[in-house]
């Protein structure tokens, strides 16, 4: 086998409930994951040492050493399989980069998949996601794709049964967001509110939705606990909330810790209306038009020419 491809999915998260500090300094969490239908393309190829090379969406940003989540993705599975880590890994990013759509997060499950593919690993998908929980907590579910609950800080998951595909936009920010800054000042604003912690649970009437396949009820019922606090460290969001709202949009939120912005539409032509008017508004960099859910990480069966892959590896 000279090169396995994985193509993987970002998240948004329908409903972000964090609950209080636990003693590792995670978050209680209930979170509603789902993937939509922006992706990451990892490709993973023999090498004489663990090197990385990125393409697209944060390019000559994201890092090319162990601070590389896909990196310490290869060697823990290297490690777990006795094998040396020496591959050369190429990112072909379309998920924002420190967005809050979980980018690193998939990376780190495509190149567990794509490196158990290239070493023969067979190691079975759930021992795959549970290798990813060490990772990070949107690991597993950046494998398992879909829409799923997830519980704990994140990482144990329940598949949501749902109906039909929902049409969303997303705004791009300039720069990114730290996913720990955000959560630390969520608990910031919850300190000087002087508000009790809630204690997460999913909302019955977003689960409904989803299984009614009700785009407008769903719109309706998404939450996201950190999007104050993105708001606070970002507080220009706020405009392009109101500007993606008054386009149309059912349902406008933070995506995740931020600082992307998620819109719900009404169907595929009212997504490109609140993607145009998006763009004209000014009010983000980019906009992307996607649907959900899709599925997980999966290898991509035949390997795509790339001239731009044969470029000498970095880090
Ligand atoms: O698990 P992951 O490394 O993706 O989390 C990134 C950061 O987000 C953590 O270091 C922590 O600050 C915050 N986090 C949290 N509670 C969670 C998940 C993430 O506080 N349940």
């Amino acid at each position: 086998m000279t090169s396995v491809t994985v193509l993987v999915p970002a998240k948004v998260n329908l409903q972000l409930a964090v609950g209080a500090v636990r003693p590792d300094g995670y978050h209680e969490l209930v979170s509603v994951f789902h993937a939509v239908s922006l992706f990451d393309e990892v490709t993973v190829r023999p090498a004489d040492r663990l090197t990385v090379t990125v393409e697209g969406e944060g390019e000559g940003v994201v890092p090319l050493d162990r601070s590389n989540l896909a990196v310490r993705a290869v060697e823990l599975l290297a490690d777990r399989l006795g094998q040396r880590p020496d591959v050369h890994v190429h990112l072909r990013k379309g998920i924002p980069v420190a967005g809050g759509m979980a980018g690193g997060s998939a990376d780190a499950a495509a190149a567990l998949l794509a490196c158990d593919t290239l070493w023969r690993g067979a190691t079975p998908r759930e021992m795959l996601r549970r290798l990813g929980a060490e990772l990070g907590s949107d690991v597993p579910f950046s494998d398992l794709g879909g829409t799923a609950i997830g519980t704990g800080r994140g990482e144990r998951l329940a598949a949501v049964p749902s109906v039909g595909r929902f049409h969303w936009v997303f705004a791009l920010a300039d720069g990114g967001l730290s996913t720990p800054a955000v959560y630390g000042e969520c608990d910031r604003l919850r300190e000087v509110a002087g508000e009790p912690v809630p204690v997460p649970a999913p909302r019955e009437e977003l689960v409904a939705a989803l299984r009614a396949g009700d785009a407008a009820a769903l719109g309706a019922a998404m939450s996201n606990d950190l999007q104050p606090a993105a708001l606070s460290l970002r507080p220009a969001l706020r405009d392009t909330l109101d500007a993606g709202r008054a386009a149309g949009a059912l349902g406008a939120l933070v995506s995740g810790s931020g600082p992307t912005c998620a819109f719900l539409a009404a169907d595929e032509a009212a997504a490109k209306t609140v993607a145009v008017a998006l763009e004209e508004s000014g009010t983000c960099r980019t906009t992307r038009v996607a649907y959900g859910p899709v599925g997980g990480a999966k290898v991509v069966p035949t390997p795509r020419l790339r001239t731009n892959e044969s470029t000498p590896g970095v880090g």
